[in-house]
C-alpha cells in the first residue's frame, strides 16, 4: 500500500481521492421505530486513521453498528471496497474485511487468551495465514503472548482491550472499527493502546475509531467527523479540528480555572 503524502493546503481527503475504502451515503438507522441516525454521509480513505467524535448518546456506536450490519439501515447506502454491503449480514461484511470491535469489550472469561483470539478468525478458512496472523497479533501485543494460556476473565482492563483488538485483527480486516478503545483505562495504558492502533494502521489496516478522548484521537487520526444528534455537524483535517474554537469549546474543555470553578459550584 502506498504511504499517504501530506501536502500543505491540500485537504487529506482530496489527496487520496479515488482510494475511498468506506463510503456512507444518506444513512438513517436506529432501533425499531426509533430513528437515531438522520442522514449520515461519510468517507474513509484507504490507509490511515479516521476518528468519529461526539458526546454520549449522539449515535457513534449506532453508526458503527449500521456499518458492520448489526442493525439494519432505514435509508441510505454503505459501500465497502467498491461493493454495496447494505444488505449483507455482519459475517459476510467481515469476510470482505470490514470488522468491528464493539464497545462492550466482550471476551469470553472462561476461555484462554489464545482461544479468544482464535475465535476472531471464525469466518476464515486459510489456516496457515490464520496461524501467521496469530503471531502478528502477539507481535503487536507481547503481553497477550505471555498470557496466552491465561483465562480472559483474569486479565486487566488494558489487557482485555488489547485482546478484543487482537481478536478483530484475527479476522484479517482491511478496515478495523474500534468503539472507544481508551474508555475506562488509566492514562499510561491509553497511550499504549493508541500507540498500538498507530502501529496497526502503519501495517496497512485502515482504522475508524470512535473516541471520547477527543484530544488524543485528533492527535492519532488524520481526519475527524463530529456527530451530534444523529447528524455530522463538523468534519475536517484532525490538525484543523484540534485548533478549531468550536471544537475546543465543546470537546477539549475550558481552562483549568474554568474546571476548578465548575467543580466548586
Ligand atoms: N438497543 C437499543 N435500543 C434502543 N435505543 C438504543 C439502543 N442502543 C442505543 N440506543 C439509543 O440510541 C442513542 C444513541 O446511542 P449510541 O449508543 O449510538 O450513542 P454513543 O454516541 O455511542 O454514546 P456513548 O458515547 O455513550 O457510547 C441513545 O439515545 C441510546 O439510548
Ligand atoms: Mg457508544
Amino acid at each position: 500500500m502506498k504511504p499517504l503524502k501530506f501536502q500543505k493546503g491540500i485537504h487529506w481527503l482530496q489527496v487520496v481521492v479515488g482510494e475511498i475504502l468506506l463510503e456512507i451515503k444518506g444513512v438513517h438507522a436506529g432501533y425499531g421505530n426509533l430513528k437515531i441516525l438522520r442522514g449520515i454521509d461519510m468517507k474513509v480513505p484507504t490507509g490511515g486513521i479516521v476518528t468519529l467524535l461526539g458526546g454520549n448518546g449522539t449515535g457513534k456506536s449506532t453508526l458503527l453498528k449500521a456499518i458492520s450490519g448489526l442493525i439494519p439501515l432505514m435509508e441510505g447506502e454503505v459501500s465497502f471496497d467498491g461493493v454495496s454491503v447494505s444488505k449483507l449480514k455482519p459475517h459476510e461484511r467481515m469476510r470482505l474485511g470490514l470488522v468491528q470491535v464493539t464497545q462492550a469489550k466482550e471476551a469470553y472469561p472462561a476461555m484462554t487468551v489464545e482461544e479468544n483470539l482464535v475465535l476472531g478468525a471464525y469466518t476464515r478458512k486459510d489456516r496457515e495465514a490464520t496461524k501467521a496472523d496469530l503471531q502478528k497479533v502477539y507481535d503487536f501485543f507481547p503481553v497477550l503472548r505471555e498470557r496466552r494460556k491465561q483465562l480472559s476473565g483474569t486479565l486487566s482492563g488494558g489487557e482485555v482491550q488489547m485482546l478484543v483488538i487482537g481478536r478483530g485483527l484475527m479476522a484479517s480486516p482491511k478496515m478495523l472499527m474500534l468503539d472507544e478503545p481508551s474508555a475506562a483505562l488509566a492514562p499510561k495504558v491509553v497511550l499504549e493502546i493508541f500507540a498500538n492502533i498507530n502501529r496497526i494502521a502503519k501495517s496497512g489496516v485502515t482504522i475508524l475509531v470512535v473516541e471520547q478522548n477527543v484530544r488524543m484521537a485528533l492527535i492519532l487520526a488524520q481526519y475527524g467527523y463530529i456527530i451530534r444528534d444523529g447528524v455530522i455537524m463538523m468534519q475536517g483535517d484532525a490538525k484543523e479540528l484540534i485548533s478549531d474554537p468550536a471544537v475546543k469549546e465543546s470537546f477539549l474543555g475550558g481552562s483549568v480555572s474554568d474546571t476548578t470553578k465548575a467543580l466548586r459550584n
